[in-house]
Order: C-alpha cells, then structure tokens, then sequence
C-alpha cells in the first residue's frame, strides 16, 4: 500500500491529556492509557487508533467496558464509533519487549528496557492516534522490579518515586510540553549517571545527565562536555534556550541508528556517547560532538515546532542537521579567525560534501530516487535517507547563502513565532523565510526555490566563460539541466523538469593566480552569489584586463554538478592560489578524479600508464605548504574515494575502480616517499595528554595519512614504523592507524599477531570490537570466506545492529573488491534475508547495498538481478525490505 502526501487528512480529534501506566517486564509489559479526547468539528468521525504486535486486553469508553462488537479490530488498526463530543478511552494492553528484536516500540537491550517511537514505534506500545500532529500532555507511570530496574526514566519531570510491594517500585514522570507520540520514551535499568547543573541564558537551572552502562562512566565526560556546548551554542547563534528543568542522555548498545530526541530524554547509540583516550578515535569524538548537537538541537527543531506528516520529515531533519554542521564548523574554528577560521571551517565542509557525493548523490540517480519531501512512500521507515537528511540540510543551507546570517537568523525568528508548538510543513518554512527575503529582495520571492522541495536529482550546471580582450569584460553563462531519476525514467513520454534557483558563488582570478574584485550589485567582493534562477543565464564582470580563471561553486554553495571544460593547468593554478579553501580543495580532487579515470580506463584496456608529474608536483607542493593546517592537508591529499569515482564510470566497472586506486596510491606514495617520511615524522605527537582538539587531531590524521601512503608504496621503512606505531601508541587514534595501515596494506605475519593483540586487549569494549571487525571488513584482500569465518567468532552477533554494520554492512557497501563477486551477491543477498527475520529496518537498509545495479557492467549486473530476484521471492518480506527490493527491480 502506497501512502501518497496528498492524502493528508487532518485527525478529527484532538487529544490533550494522556496518561499511561506501565506493569513493566521484560517478557510480558501490561500498558494501561487513558485517553481523553474532543471532536476537532461538529460530527461524529470514526476514531482510528494504531497498533502493532500487541494483545489487546479490554477497551473501556467513559468508564464502561466495551463489547468486541462495539469496535473494530483489525491487524493494526482499532476503529471506535465514538457518539459524543468528547470522551474517555481507556485502553489496556500487552507486548513482548524481550521478543522485540526490530528494536522499534518498546525493547530489550542488555538487561535494560528502552523505547524508540520515531516514526511508528510508538503503536507497538500502545493502541494510539500515532501521528505526529495529535499532540498532547503525557503523564506516565513505570511500575518494575526495584532490583532489576532500579532507574525508571521518562520525559519531563519527575513527580514521584515510591516502593511497592513484591519488591516492585514506581516512578510518576510529567511532561508539561504538548508532543506527538514519536518523542515518548521510557528507560529501565540500572545505569551510572553523570550529570551537571548549568545556568541558562534565562538564568535558570537545568540539570543535564548522562546515563550509561555501569562501568562505563569514565567515558561519558566528553558527551557531557559537548551537551553543554550545544547549550551555549544554540543560545548564542539562535537565540534558543533549554525549555526544560532536566535534560537526560541515555546510551543503548542496541539501537537502530544514531540517536533519538525523545523530548528531555534522548536516547543514543551508545558509540555516539562513549569515548576515552584509549577507546575511541579523533573521528569518534567529532561524531559524538556532532550526534549529540543534532539531538539537542531538535529540541527546538523538531520537538517544539514539529512536523505534520512525515513527508515533512525534512522540515526538522534538513534543518537539524544544517545546525549540527554549523554547531561542528564553529567549534572547530574556535578561537581562530580570518584566514585560518575559513579553513577550519573548510575541513568540516569538505567531509559534509563527501559525504553527500558518496552517500545522496548516489541514491539521487537511483531506483529510490526522492526529493527531499517524498511524495509517496510505502514504508516511512525506509525515507531515513541521506536526501532528506542530507540534501535536506543543503536546501536549508541554500537558504542561509541567499539570505545571509543576519537575513536567516531573522527568517528562523519569524518561523518560531508563527508556528512554535504546532506541528507544521516545509512550506511554512519557507514562507516564514521569504517573508525576510521579500523584504530586501521586493518584487521577488522564493517560488522557484520552492521547487527543490519536490524535485529530485541532481542537477547539472555547465559552466561557460567567454572573454572580451578589447571590452576587457568576461561573461560568465550558467545552464541548469534537470534530467529524470529513477522512475521517473520509465514514464513515457520522460516529462521535463523546470529550472531551480540556484545560488552559485563565483570567484575570478588572473592569471597569477591572484583574486579579482568583482562589481555585482553595486558592491566589490572577490566573491559574488549568482542566484541562477532560469534554464541559463549570463553576468558580465567589467574591467578585466586579462582572461581569468573562475574558481566554481564556491564553498559548495549548491548541491550541483558543475560541468565545464578546462585544462589542466587551470586546476593546478587553482590548486595553488584558490583563497576559497573548498574550491581549492576542489580543484585538487578534480585533478586526481581525471587521472584516476584515466587509469581505469587503461585498465579497462589492459593498458600500462602512469600518473602525470603535474598532479605530482601540485601534491608536493601542498605537502610542504606552511600556511596550510595539518587537518585541510589529509583532505586535500587525500584521493577521491572508490565510490565517487564508481560513480563517475559509465558502466560502473568496480574492478577498474579499485585498480586504479590502488595503482594511484603506489605511485603517488613512491614519488612522494622523501616527503611523507618527513612528513611522518614531523607530525609525531610529543606525550602530551590526549586532547581531541582540532590542531593536534589534524596533526594525528596527516600522520596517519603519511602511514599509508608509505605503506602502498611498500617503503621498507612502512612496516616497522607501522607496527611500532600500533605497540606504542597512547591513543586509539594512533593505534587505530598502526593496524590499520597493517591491515590494509600487509600480509606479514606482524598483520595478524597485531590483530590477535587488538582482540585480546580489547575483548570486553563492544565498540572497540566493533572497529576491529570493521577493519578487516574493509580490508583489500576481505573476501566471502573472511566475512563467513569472522561471522562463526563467539563476538558477532546479527541482533546487535553495530555489529551487523561493522561486519556486514562493512563488507557489503565498502569493500569493492571483495563484493562484486558472484558469491559477494549471494551472500549479500543471504544477510538481507536473514536481517529482514530479525530487524526490517537495518534489512532494508543492506538491501540498499546495489541501488544502481542496472549502471553496472553487464557481467555485475546480470549477477545483483538474480541476488535481487532471490530476495524478493522469499515468502516472508517485511514491508520495508520488499519495498527497496521492487523498486530496485523496476529499473532495468
Ligand atoms: N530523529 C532521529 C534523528 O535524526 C532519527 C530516528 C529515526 N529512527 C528510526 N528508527 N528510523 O536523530
Ligand atoms: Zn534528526
């Protein structure tokens, strides 16, 4: 069944109090709500309540018990006839947690019991309007054994904690704020806390708390840290304040994504909340950073002005993340500014492109093609996607470019007092904007921007420039194209798409590589916004006395490709003096892309080539550029990953892509060798305590890039500088380097006794392990066998959905070598199957592994038809699996 956003129907009832009684226990929870609700208009709709895998016990309906027959039951509807204005149901009911394994609704993990509601968990729990426009007042009580379960957590304040009798006790939790279901949560267990008081702007008192494992409070510190940045962030930039008295972060071993922002209760995976020195790596501590932002953040951006539907599932998610990426950005430019600020912030830009290029772009072009407010769905699980996550940030972030920080600032003001504690659509978002940029813009408005809410794909942007050496003018024309995605394709005749408004930065530099101010609308700047609105338009730029050179889609101003035809000589010279650090960064990786093309291809023909000496020098020289920070040398020096490149091959030939890059790394390491060796050992760390900070984490990184690059060029001195870096490390990051660099590049003996070393110091930190299985996933020579035998290891498990990612989902979308094998597909197909049983939504997501496999070369594609053809005939399906799998299948 296809669930079509035009569909939408308002609830005909509102439901302002809510209370719930839970009897819990891990193999049977009884759940008692009272449900008090009014009719929205002056007739007598139906009622209709969710419910899944649930035993309803006995409906009451104004204190009268109902017969089965003055209601109906269906699988996961309950429908009442309700014959007054308002009334109260009250409703009891049983569920399974312990039998739980989709981890959605209420479940077990470790000994404990969490919830996780968003989108539709909350109707696992209970029989309920679980939409997220039915918005009310919860009170909840939690009655568990008091050994077991000494902690009984939920959202809003406590009000009371008593014992009861048979050893059992009870919580009364209240929370004053209106909210949909999806942010209900619920924690049992037994836990170590670490918390703190701060003072708000306002001036009040908010308790924060970070709940974990028992013996796992030596690594919450940091989580705690970030939090209270968060805090003072959000007061600072947005002028948003904690609306609450506690705030509590709780971490599961089991979880099914990141994190969750149940209201004053956020639940999170517990490896986006745990880290010490010893445990995790400079990239754990960013993410932990980044993850715990997101979720505060949605406490005004999602939770206090919410969507209406999921289809606007955007609405907070694209701007929650566009707030996490800045809250990242402004940390890591901390304390600097100008030049060095603009690079910092460059680095976090960079790593937020690549992940939009190797992640949404990808599915953008594919059978799951959507904008980023879907217009049909069958399972809303399956539209967590990097479109509405991540391109939905760009969109947010498009916004803020044409507006500006002042301009968007106000437009998120005017956005707050119109629709705080309402649940509400993209399009009032971008009405409250452009009333700020009707303002300064008049005659103008944000309908073709508009567009990008229900437009998917990525567009192109072919590039022209035409110099006039007696005008001394130079015309810059921009031309959008459109093309049709996915199944979009198979309609006949293929519609047309119109044009977006796109904000595209252009900067011009001469031939010195030295930037030109540039005139637009009446200003000078050396960059300049082109708001392209139409199919093409050109800007002429006056007093230019020679031919420039454009530095393009500056800071990624918009998610486009840009297409333009320059030489080679153009990119080193950007690659030199570009001041934008992201074009620069840019023009290096536009460099390598071509050359590692250009070495597929020969490897397509069996041909020998080598690399050209300009890309050569263009990284020496940046090697040993003084002005560039350590963290902005690993980006630039870094090649374009095996995924951007697939993508850029036409029939995607992964064989070839993971040759060339291979091929790439040997040479460049050789021709560099000198330099990375010194490179190497200028950034060793002196024994300084460990701090994740930017500096000496981006002094971490290079060193470990050096590593590797030593170690494919098979430099003598690699291996025993990599084994004595993995023995003597004192801190994950370094060590994490060390055997990574054995891992990917070994097959000495020292490869595994550094392996077996790693297991037995780190046996018991299931997030260590993780890494350790993920390690050798990814590693070149991983095959079929290698997956199966570490799959027999008394550590994995399938249940443990980072153990499944670190594993399977590893192997599956990250090691190309190993998994575009006819057995690669089988087993492929095997583990979708075998996850689908036990877990729908990280099923679905592994059946997403082959998205484009109608691109592939014809021998690859053959072989993911028959693994998909397999798949979508085992009898029993879940909705979310079956349907990525008919979707993949429609495209031919
Ligand atoms: N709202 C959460 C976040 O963005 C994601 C929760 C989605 N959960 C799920 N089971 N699909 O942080
Ligand atoms: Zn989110």
């Amino acid at each position: 069944p296809t669930i079509s956003r035009h569909d939408y129907q308002p609830y005909p009832y509102r439901l302002p109090h809510v209370a719930l009684e839970f009897d819990l226990d891990p193999l049977q929870t009884r759940v008692s709500s009272r449900l008090e609700f009014e009719r929205v208009g002056n007739v007598n709709e139906p009622l209709l309540l969710n419910g899944q895998d649930l035993v309803l016990e006995s409906v009451m309906l104004d204190g009268q018990t109902l017969a089965p027959q003055a209601y109906r039951l269906q699988d996961e509807t309950l429908t009442l006839f309700p014959t007054k204005a308002s009334f109260t149901l009250q409703i009891t009911s049983l569920c399974k947690p312990a039998d739980n394994s989709s981890l959605m609704g209420l479940y077990v993990s470790g000994d404990k019991l969490f919830t996780q509601c968003e989108a539709e968990g909350f109707r696992r729990i209970t029989w309920f309007p679980d939409r997220p426009d039915v918005m009310s007042r919860y009170r909840v009580t939690l009655r568990a054994d008091r050994m077991h379960y000494p902690l009984l957590l939920s959202n809003g304040n406590l009000l009371e904690s008593v014992d009861l009798p048979d050893g059992r006790h009870q919580a009364v939790w209240e929370d004053p704020h209106p909210k949909p279901s999806y942010l209900f949560a619920l924690v049992a267990g037994d836990f170590a806390c670490r918390e703190q008081t701060v003072k708000t702007h306002g001036k009040r008192d908010a308790l924060l708390q970070i709940y974990s494992d028992r013996g796992s409070e030596p690594k919450t510190q940091w989580a705690l840290d970030c939090l209270i940045r968060s805090l003072q962030w959000d007061e600072q930039r947005f002028g948003l304040e904690l609306d609450l008295d506690r705030f509590m972060v709780v971490a599961a071993r089991d979880f099914n994504m990141g994190a969750m922002e149940n209201k004053g209760l956020n639940i999170f995976n517990s490896a986006y909340v745990l880290a010490d020195k010893d445990s995790a790596t400079d990239a754990a501590y960013r993410a932990i950073e980044a993850v715990i932002g997101h979720e505060y953040f949605h406490n005004w951006t999602g939770n206090r002005v919410t969507c209406r539907d999921w289809f606007q599932l955007s609405l907070k998610e694209g701007l929650t993340v566009f707030r996490d990426q800045e809250f990242s950005a402004d940390m890591l430019a901390h304390d600097l500014s100008g030049a060095e600020a603009a690079s910092a912030r460059a680095v976090k830009r960079i790593d937020d492109v690549s992940t939009l290029r190797i992640a949404q772009f990808p599915e953008d072009a594919g059978p799951m093609a959507h904008p980023i407010r879907p217009e049909s769905y069958q399972e809303i699980g399956n539209f967590y996607t990097a479109t509405v996550y991540e391109k939905g940030a760009e969109v947010i972030r498009m916004q803020h470019t044409i507006l500006g920080e002042t301009g968007f600032r106000a437009g998120i003001d005017e956005y707050f007092r119109r629709h705080d504690g309402a649940a509400v659509t993209c399009d009032d978002f971008v009405s409250a904007m452009e009333s700020v940029y009707v303002q300064r813009n008049p005659g103008k408005n944000l309908d073709v921007f508009r567009r990008w809410y229900s437009q998917a794909g990525t567009p192109r942007v072919k590039v022209d420039l035409a110099y006039d050496a007696e005008a001394h003018t130079c015309s810059i024309t921009l031309a959008q194209h459109n093309e049709a995605v996915g199944i979009e394709r198979l309609q006949s005749p293929v519609l047309p798409k119109p044009p977006l408004h796109i904000p595209f930065a252009l900067g011009l530099l001469d031939q010195q590589g030295k930037p030109l101010p540039l005139e637009h609308d009446g200003k000078a700047a050396e960059t300049v916004l082109l708001e392209l609105t139409e199919e093409r338009q050109t800007w002429v730029f006056e007093n230019i006395a020679h031919k420039p050179i454009p530095s393009l889609l500056r800071n990624f101003s918009a998610p486009v490709i840009v297409d333009i035809e320059r030489q080679e000589s153009e990119l080193i010279l950007l690659a030199q003096h570009d001041t934008d650090p992201f074009a620069r960064w840019e023009a290096v990786q536009e460099l390598a892309t071509r050359q590692l093309l250009c070495l597929t291809r020969s490897i397509s023909d069996e041909r020998q080539s080598d690399i050209a000496s300009g890309l050569t020098e263009t990284w020496k020289r940046l090697l040993h550029d003084p002005n560039l920070s350590a963290a902005y040398k690993t980006r630039i020096l870094s090649q374009p990953t095996e995924k951007e490149l697939l993508e850029k091959t036409s029939p995607m030939d992964p064989a070839a892509v993971v040759k060339a890059g291979k091929h790439m790394r040997e040479q460049l390491g050789r021709a560099l060798a000198p330099d990375w060796l010194d490179i190497y050992r200028a950034t060793s760390g002196n024994d300084d305590a460990y701090r994740p900070d930017p500096l000496s984490s981006g002094r971490r990184s290079l060193h470990n890039l050096c590593l590797h690059y030593l170690m494919a060029a098979g430099h003598p001195d690699a291996q025993p500088l990599a084994v004595a870096q993995y023995y003597d490390a004192t801190n994950m990051t370094d060590r994490m380097g060390g055997l990574s660099a054995l891992v990917h590049f070994s097959d000495s003996p020292q490869r595994q006794e550094a392996l077996n070393h790693f297991y037995e110091q780190w046996q018991q930190d299931p997030l260590v392990i993780d890494k350790w299985f993920a390690l050798q996933a990814s590693a070149p020579g991983a095959t079929v066998e290698t997956i199966k035998s570490l799959m027999l290891h008394p550590a994995f498990s399938l249940r443990n959905p980072n153990r499944a990612r670190s594993l399977i989902f590893q192997f599956c979308m990250n090691s190309l070598q190993g998994v575009h094998t006819p057995e690669g597909y089988a087993f492929w197909a095997d583990q979708v199957i075998a996850l689908d049983q036990l877990n729908p939504e990280i099923a679905a997501r592994l059946a997403r592994a082959f998205d484009n496999w109608a691109r592939y070369t014809a021998r690859n594609r053959e072989a993911i038809r028959a693994a998909l053809q397999r798949i979508q005939q085992h009898p029993t399906l879940s909705r979310n699996v079956s349907e990525i799998v008919s979707k993949a299948l429609k495209i031919q």
